[in-house]
């Protein structure tokens, strides 16, 4: 089989201390907010221009609105040629998601031309928001035109930062750089990644940043007895695969974080077949798994003295003369019963056999992410993570480290009620809960799976794949979490 590196070039992340005026770049980025005060920055390029900038505030065309855009061409005595004023909003409401939404506009702007070097001078004192602005210079600058002739975006290959402490910039560029690994494999062409390939990345990546491996093929999911994941990848040509990495950054700590994503690299529906319109983008299905690479690999490169492992099944959903059936009773690794009446209900059986193995192989905490359910979409819309949990303060701290990162997750309820609509007559569970409360009934069953360890259970339907871009992403695979999961490790260190 031919293997395929999934790694374009990274943009290099480099300390700048030259004010911004003399920066030798094809452009500079500085920020504004809305008082009519000009920052450090800002009033140096001032000075050095005649008071250019000044004398557009004052006419009202700078307005330093949050993510406002004011591109400058050919300013006297500023040697780049392009000056873009991005606005950062009231200073009292600048936290990580302005830094990262504003960063990322500006970014997303300035890579619609070829631009090898791009300077930024925010004047962003805290540590933390300047990883999470580096973090968005970098996702904003990233497309999803991999395959185009023509593109439409062109990664700078050199970000220069301000100067700050060196430990931020690093972060900053992991961060960022991890959030474009995860977005990159979403994007991905259904045909170029799928569990093969897929796992193969994984052992790329394993080998950077010196991570364990393990990887299960057909043959030891048989011995391992993943008969309810083995049935969903029936239906396919591709056979599935268990990739399963460690980072071990504190041997000493008896906790182990681990994190479950779910990896359908096609989701067809199987026999239960989708529409055409919903199987457009199902390119997406693996988006869990491809999060939880993402945030190992950050995780790894940033040494947090924690213990992390990541889970992914990789499965491609098809109909076929082999497929799974309406009917069909699989028997889990766990060992419960799950009575099949939907075949596009399949990411939950998929997770009902990585959960139990995540179990098995020690997780003290557990966190799963997975494009689940519409119906997650339909109760919170597209911008919102849906969170589920069996226990209350393990959840809270996810909910923490999102708001700390401004991603959006919501809690819904996992009352008793809903596990009562997953009984079935002929087996322990079945796997649809019919048509209320679709997103809990999914997150009831895999709760069946985790031994009441602390487990929260992610539904990133929505936020995993955007339509429609933002004015500082792209559209396509966003890369939603990455950083929460990376901030809930973070915390983790901390919380020992
Ligand atoms: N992968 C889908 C869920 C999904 C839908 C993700 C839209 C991203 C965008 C999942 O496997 C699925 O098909 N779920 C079904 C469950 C139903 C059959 C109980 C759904 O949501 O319709
Ligand atoms: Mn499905
Ligand atoms: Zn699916």
């Amino acid at each position: 089989m031919t293997t395929k590196a999934f790694w374009p070039a990274e943009p290099s992340v480099l300390s700048i201390s030259t004010p911004p005026h003399q920066a030798a770049t094809d452009a500079v980025v500085i920020g504004m907010d809305p008082s009519g005060r000009l920052g450090a920055s800002a009033t140096l390029l001032d000075q050095a221009c005649g008071g250019t900038l000044s004398r557009l505030i004052e006419a009202g065309e700078i307005r330093g609105k949050s993510l406002e855009l004011t591109p400058l061409y050919g300013l006297a005595n500023v040697t780049a040629p392009l000056v873009l004023v991005v606005g950062l909003g009231d200073s009292a409401e600048l936290d990580r998601g302005v830094a990262f939404r504003a960063a990322a506009t500006a970014s997303r702007h300035l890579a619609s031309r070829e631009r090898k070097r791009v300077a930024f001078f925010l004047d962003l004192s805290a540590t933390e928001l300047v990883e999470h602005a580096i973090a968005g210079a970098l996702v904003g600058c990233q497309g999803p035109d991999l395959y185009r002739r023509e593109k439409n975006r062109f990664p700078f290959s050199e970000v220069h930062w301000q100067s700050h402490h060196q430990a931020s910039i690093d972060a900053g560029k992991i961060l960022g750089n991890s959030v474009n690994l995860t977005r990159r494999l979403v994007n991905e062409p259904p045909q170029e990644l799928y569990p093969e390939t897929f796992a193969e990345f994984c052992v790329d990546v394993a080998q950077r940043r010196g991570l364990e491996i393990e990887v299960w093929d057909e043959a030891r999911l048989t011995t391992e007895r993943c008969e309810s994941l083995l049935a969903v990848a029936r239906g396919s040509v591709r056979p599935p695969r268990m990739v399963i990495l460690r980072y071990r950054g504190n041997p000493q700590d008896k906790r182990n974080l681990a994190f479950v994503g779910k990896g359908v690299t096609f989701d067809s529906g199987g026999l239960s077949i989708k529409t055409s319109d919903s199987m457009q983008d199902m390119k997406c299905d693996m988006a869990g798994a491809a999060t939880v690479l993402g945030a190992i690999n950050a995780i790894a490169q940033l040494k947090l003295p924690i213990n992390v492992s990541a889970f992914l099944g990789l499965v491609e959903n098809m109909p076929g003369g082999a497929s799974y059936k309406l009917g069909d009773v699989l028997k889990t690794r766990q060992g419960t019963t799950i009575e099949v009446l939907n075949t596009d209900a399949e990411g939950r059986l998929v997770l009902a056999d990585v959960l139990n193995v995540a179990v098995e192989q020690g997780a003290s905490h557990l966190i799963d992410l997975a494009t689940l359910t519409g119906a997650c979409m339909v109760a919170l819309g597209t911008d919102v993570t849906g969170a589920m949990s069996n226990s209350a303060d393990w959840c809270d701290e996810i909910l923490l480290a999102a708001q700390e990162c401004c991603e959006r997750v919501w809690q819904l309820p996992m009352y008793p009620e809903y596990g009562e609509l997953i009984r079935s007559e002929v087996a322990d569970i079945k796997n649809i809960g019919g048509r209320w409360g679709g997103a809990i009934t999914a997150a009831k069953l895999l709760e069946v799976f985790v031994n009441n360890l602390p487990w929260t259970h992610l539904d990133i339907a929505g936020p995993a794949f955007l339509d429609k871009p933002k004015t500082w992403q792209d559209a396509g695979g966003s890369g939603a979490l990455v950083r929460t999961l990376v901030q809930i490790a973070r915390r983790f260190t901390k919380s020992a």
